[in-house]
């Protein structure tokens, strides 16, 4: 199996698992062979990369569990959001079970190294950014030592984080180009609205609301509703924030392309004590792995190799499989370089 990204398809590939659209529906089942609609169709749906057969890389294995769990929370999450803004207890005690789902799965699974990638897979949707807002943030709370409870009501908090947005009006939401003060503040309050949302409904745990109402709070004190600081902000919400602002970067916006995970990783090692909290980043750094198995990599000694397995707690030294010679481009017999014991060796690019 071998990581690649759509835009490097060349329509002959024979696809490795099987793809559903951001509804929840299968485009393509696993063992497809491709071809150029086929591609096409894949790009439209907006994924950013896929696994496709490599019998070179047939020893990779990866848990599809959690992106079968991930479709089905998303094509849950519109009559969530409905039930919550009708206020309609009995069906979000119901909805609300597929959060414990996913807690369940994280709680079994959550050693495992947790790839960046394969929580970013789409590019934006607004329900599949919270639901990956949600995963991340359950992971996040994990290795952050959060109970089951706890870890229930963080992920009901992080997929439930924007729902205030609804009450946005969309001219303001979908505007492009600089904003007014006044439709600043009022995208500003939909962290309040969703507060508020909530609570109308009967979700009243209050690290549930805090971590909604205060998921853009900074912890030095230049965030919005109330710029609180340091430890006056709830944990939800700061692991919320991470989460969010992640995802967000990671997806395609239409005035800027998107970050490549490992481009997003700096910017949020790059606001520890400004933006976020420094020991939620420093769980986030040894927990979440950058490069994804399967990916090809350009090293800084210019050779190139295949990620197959991950180094815990070093996030950007995974083991390389190497099996051609960058010279003279022929294969070799493959060799594998760990890049926790060459550390005068650096990861350089992706090359998918
Ligand atoms: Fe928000």
């Amino acid at each position: 199996m071998r990581f690649i990204l759509v835009r490097n398809l060349k329509g002959n590939e024979i696809l490795a698992q099987t793809l559903f659209d951001g509804y929840g529906k299968i485009l393509l089942p696993a063992g497809t062979k491709l071809n150029v609609p086929y591609v096409n169709r894949i790009r439209q749906s907006g994924f950013y990369y896929i696994y496709i057969k490599d019998e070179a890389l047939d020893d990779i294995k990866y848990d599809r569990t959690i992106v079968n769990l991930k479709q089905r929370t998303v094509e849950r999450l519109p009559s969530l959001f409905k039930n919550i803004l009708n206020k309609d207890q009995k069906n979000i005690k119901e909805s609300l079970y597929m959060v414990n789902e996913l807690v369940s799965y994280i709680i079994k699974e959550g050693d495992i190294n947790t790839n960046l990638y394969e929580i970013n897979k789409y590019d934006n949707y607004t329900y599949v950014h919270c639901v990956d807002t949600g995963i991340m943030s359950i992971f996040l709370g994990r290795f952050l030592g959060l109970g089951v409870d706890d870890l229930s009501n963080l992920g009901t908090a992080a997929i439930l984080h924007d729902i205030g947005k609804i009450q946005v009006p969309e001219k303001i939401i979908n505007k492009i180009g600089v904003l007014e003060k006044s439709e600043f503040d009022e995208i500003k309050r939909h962290t309040i609205y969703g507060y508020n949302a909530l609570k109308n409904a009967g979700i009243i745990e209050i690290n549930t609301l805090a971590g909604v109402l205060e998921h853009h709070e900074k912890v030095n004190g230049t965030g919005y509703p109330l710029g609180l600081t340091g430890d006056k902000i709830n944990i939800f919400a700061k692991i919320i924030s991470v989460c969010d602002v992640f995802t967000a970067l990671s997806a395609n916006r239409s005035y800027r392309e998107r970050f490549n995970p490992n481009e997003a990783y700096e910017f949020i090692l790059s606001n520890i004590n400004v933006a976020f909290d420094k020991d939620v980043v420093d769980k986030f750094k040894q927990n979440f792995s950058i490069y994804p198995l399967g990916v090809c990599v350009k090293l800084s000694n210019g050779i190139e190799g295949f990620v197959i397995k991950q180094n815990k707690f070093f996030p950007d030294r995974p083991i390389i499989r190497i099996s051609y010679d960058h010279i003279t481009k022929k294969k070799i017999c493959p060799y594998e370089l760990d890049l926790l014991t060459a550390l005068d060796i650096t990861i350089n690019s992706i090359v998918g």
